[in-house]
């Protein structure tokens, strides 16, 4: 049987981004392609293969922030999860306004969203958290590198990267004259992000710098990260996982 409340009402009149299994029994429909599905669970799955093992038996005492938290889809599992207090942050009202649908119906009292550009972010106005997750928003930024210097000011113990991949460049490059020169730690590939007023799921800026694999580990390990290791996807992970043309980068804090 459905036990339909309003906020439920008001869930169930869209599409969404993720698929929610309300507490009155029904789901959210989805906006996306069904395939692309896969891509979230998967990100979940390896999420959690992470922090589980990490967390154990502190996740009451565990603090988490999820930066672009979009619909608070990895937010709401961090909650689910039984963490002390998990923050969402996005930069479009929208999709804290969607968010905060979500925490209604499930009567969540661990989670908070608020709407904020990452690069508005002082980290000095935070206290650090145990748990930081950024997925799916580097790829869409023009300043990456100032995003994930402001995550690693903002993580306590492990910050979880999630990005498409961009081929590498690597190698020397000359360094004012060809007899001084530099080495490339990876590259950053541009990309035009047009449909930055229609897409809910693009950057602000329009145009984004997408990280090579070694440029990631790279910079990630300069702004301080003590360990970084790629997280391993599951068997039947979404095509993009399992190619690796997207990542999740654990970055491990010491201390
Ligand atoms: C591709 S979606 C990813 C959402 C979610 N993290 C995930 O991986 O499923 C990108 C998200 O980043 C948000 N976003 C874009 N630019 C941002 C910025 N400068 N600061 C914070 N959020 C931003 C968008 O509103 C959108 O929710």
């Amino acid at each position: 049987m459905f036990v339909e409340n309003s906020i439920e009402r008001e869930i169930l009149e869209r599409r969404w981004f993720y698929r929610f299994a309300l507490p009155g029994g029904r789901q959210t429909d989805l906006y996306i392609p069904p395939e692309l599905e896969l891509i979230h669970d998967t990100r979940r799955r390896m999420m959690f293969g992470v922090l589980d093992p990490l967390l154990s038996q502190t996740w009451p005492e565990v603090t988490c922030l999820d930066v672009a938290c979009h619909e608070g889809y990895f937010t709401h599992h961090l909650a689910a999860r039984g963490c002390k207090r998990v923050l969402g942050v996005d930069a479009r009202a929208d999709h804290v306004y969607s968010a905060n649908l979500i925490r209604k119906a499930y009567g969540q009292t661990n989670v908070e969203y608020r709407q904020l550009n990452i690069f508005d972010i002082n980290p000095n106005d935070f206290e650090s958290f145990d748990v930081v997750l950024m997925f799916g928003l580097l790829y869409h930024l023009e300043n990456p590198i100032g995003a994930l210097r402001t995550v690693k000011a903002l993580t306590r113990k492990v910050c979880l990267v999630e990005t498409q991949i961009a081929p590498g460049l690597e190698g020397d490059i000359d360094w004012g004259s060809y007899q001084w020169s530099r080495q490339m730690h990876g590259s950053l590939a541009v990309i035009d992000e047009p449909d930055i007023d229609e897409n809910p799921e693009a950057g602000l800026a329009g145009i984004a710098l997408v990280p090579s694999v070694t440029a990631l580990f790279w910079i990630m390990k300069r702004l301080g990260f003590t360990k970084c290791e790629a997280v391993a996807p599951p068997e039947d992970a979404h095509e993009q996982l399992a190619c690796r043309k997207r990542m999740m980068i654990a970055g491990y804090v010491d201390g």
